[in-house]
C-alpha cells in the first residue's frame, strides 16, 4: 500500500491541495464549510459501509471501523461549527452549508463505482473493501497535508486523531484484500486511476467555490476612497 500512498503524495495534485488548504484555513467562512464537506464525506463512508456489509460477515473490526468513521464525521462537524462565523450556517450537509459538498459526495460515488467495476463481479463485500482502500489511500495523503497547514496557521482544529484511525483502517483493508482477492493489486491500480481523476475534479470544484466566495467578498469591499487633495495636486 505504501507505493499507492506515495504516488498520491508525490502527484502534482498534492501541491494543488496544499495551495487550496492554505487559502481555506485562513478564511473562517470557507474553513467552516470545508470542514463540513469533510464531515459529509465521512458520513457517506458510514452509509456506504452500512449498505455494503452484511451482518453475517461483520466482525469487531468492521463495527469498530463504522463507529470511527461516524466519530470522524461528528468531530469534523463540531470543528466546522466552532470555526464558523455567525453568518455561516453548517447545520446540515446541504450544498449551501458545505463547500462543494455535492461534488464531494460525487467524488465518493465515482470511486465506489470504480471499485465495483474493477472487481467485475457481484460481490458487495469485496467491492466495499476495494473502494474503502482507495479512499483510505487518499486520506493518507490528504490528512497529513491538512494537519501541516493547520499547525502552520496555529489553528485550533486538529485532524491528527482522524489520521491515526485512517492509518489503521488502511492496514485492515490491505490485510483483507491480500487474503480475499488474488488480483487485488491490479484491481486497486484501476480504482486509483479513476480516483485520481475524481480527486482532481473535486479539487477543481473546491477551487471554483473558493474563487466565487472571494469574488463575493470583493463585491462587499467598501468603494475606493476619494483621492486626497494632496494626490490631486501631485
Ligand atoms: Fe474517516
Ligand atoms: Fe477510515
Amino acid at each position: 500500500m505504501r507505493s499507492f500512498v506515495e504516488a498520491c503524495q508525490q502527484s502534482p495534485l498534492q501541491h494543488r491541495l496544499h495551495q487550496l488548504l492554505a487559502v481555506v484555513v485562513r478564511d473562517a467562512a470557507l474553513h467552516a464549510r470545508f470542514l463540513n464537506s469533510l464531515a459529509r464525506l465521512e458520513y457517506v463512508g458510514v452509509r456506504k459501509m452500512l449498505k455494503a456489509r452484511r451482518s453475517q460477515d461483520l466482525d469487531l473490526d468492521g463495527l469498530q471501523h463504522l463507529l470511527e468513521e461516524a466519530v470522524h464525521a461528528t468531530r469534523l462537524k463540531k470543528f466546522a461549527r466552532s470555526v464558523a462565523p455567525e453568518a455561516v450556517c453548517v447545520d446540515t450537509f446541504r450544498a449551501a452549508h458545505t463547500l462543494a459538498g455535492d461534488e464531494a459526495e460525487g467524488y465518493f460515488q465515482v470511486v465506489d463505482r470504480a471499485g465495483a467495476e474493477a472487481l467485475g463481479r457481484e460481490d458487495a463485500e469485496t467491492s466495499y473493501v476495494l473502494t474503502s482502500a482507495a479512499i483510505e489511500i487518499r486520506a493518507r495523503a490528504f490528512y497529513p497535508a491538512y494537519q501541516e497547514v493547520l499547525e502552520a496557521a496555529g489553528s485550533k482544529v486538529s485532524v491528527q486523531s482522524i489520521l491515526n484511525d485512517e492509518v489503521q483502517h488502511l492496514a485492515e483493508m490491505q490485510q483483507r484484500l491480500q487474503t480475499a482477492e488474488p488480483q487485488w493489486r491490479a484491481q486497486l491500480e484501476h480504482v486509483m486511476r479513476v480516483e485520481q481523476g475524481a480527486f482532481a475534479a473535486l479539487l477543481g470544484a473546491f477551487e471554483a467555490a473558493v474563487a466565487s466566495h472571494q469574488a463575493a467578498q470583493g463585491d462587499k469591499l467598501p468603494p475606493c476612497q476619494p483621492r486626497s487633495s494632496y494626490e490631486e495636486r501631485s
